[in-house]
């Protein structure tokens, strides 16, 4: 093997080495949201989370007092049950569950009344907001999500329109301590084009925390499988990522 032949090889290889093996943002327990609708359908996505290298997965359905009021023991039921056909088809990987609260009333009461969170790793709490508008509460739910002693975690703030007049926009958040998830197929315009130009401004700005698939279907990982090739995605491994510090 020539110079190279052998310097390009390890380029190559370099560029499909896994470096993310957890996630923290996806659809998969069956008929709670509009994720994945069958136990079938998560066990598929599953073992191709699993061939791409992720070792755990904390999926996190929705709650959302209009669509999807799902509360912890629907979703802690429905992982259990999706536990066990997971092991009953020996299929090896860790799997829990949190959630993706939507900011609105029903999620404000629950601040407010500081009912139990379903949380993941260090007190993190997944949480998004309207794609249009600046929530009213925004504030107010951050700051009373810390003095409750969670840490908040912004969903794919690069999908939300009322960020994108001023960058200073997404600083005056992060300043707020609210750590960043980005979506990872953001990085190949999968949302949209300045979706895609927004995430690649966070990750040059070092302004992300967690990456997560967002996956509710087959379709989203059909694209991560280009998007795991794209620069931007390996960029990520220069950063200090989350992620893994979630494995237990
Ligand atoms: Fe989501």
């Amino acid at each position: 093997m020539s110079f190279l032949t052998s310097l390009f090889g390890k380029k190559e290889q370099a560029q499909h080495e896994d470096f993310i093996f957890v996630d923290m943002h996806s659809h998969l327990i069956p008929k709670i949201d509009d994720g994945s609708k069958s136990l079938d359908e998560s066990v598929e996505l599953i073992k191709k989370l699993v061939e791409f290298g992720y070792k755990k997965i904390i999926t996190s359905p929705h709650i959302m007092g209009d669509f999807y009021k799902n509360t912890p023991e629907i979703i802690l039921g429905g992982l259990s049950e999706l536990k066990q056909r997971l092991k009953s088809e020996n299929i090896e990987i860790e799997i829990d569950a949190a959630a993706e609260y939507y900011l609105d009333e029903w999620f404000i009461e629950k601040l407010n009344k500081n009912e139990p969170l379903l949380t993941f790793g260090k007190k993190y709490v997944l949480f998004e907001t309207s794609y249009m508008n600046e929530p009213a509460h925004l504030h107010q739910a951050i700051f009373s999500m810390r003095t409750l002693g969670y840490t908040p975690v912004l969903a794919h703030p690069e999908r939300y329109l009322y960020l994108y007049n001023d960058f200073s926009a997404f600083e005056k958040i992060y300043e707020m301590d609210v750590l960043f998830q980005i979506n990872l197929n953001s990085l190949m315009g999968y949302y949209s084009k300045p979706a895609k130009q927004f995430a690649e401004k966070l990750i040059d700005n070092k302004m992300v925390d967690f990456v997560g698939t967002d996956c509710h279907g087959m379709r989203h990982l059909n694209v991560l499988k280009d998007t795991r090739a794209s620069k931007y995605y390996n960029k990520l491994a220069n950063l200090n990522l989350l992620n893994n510090t979630l494995l237990s």
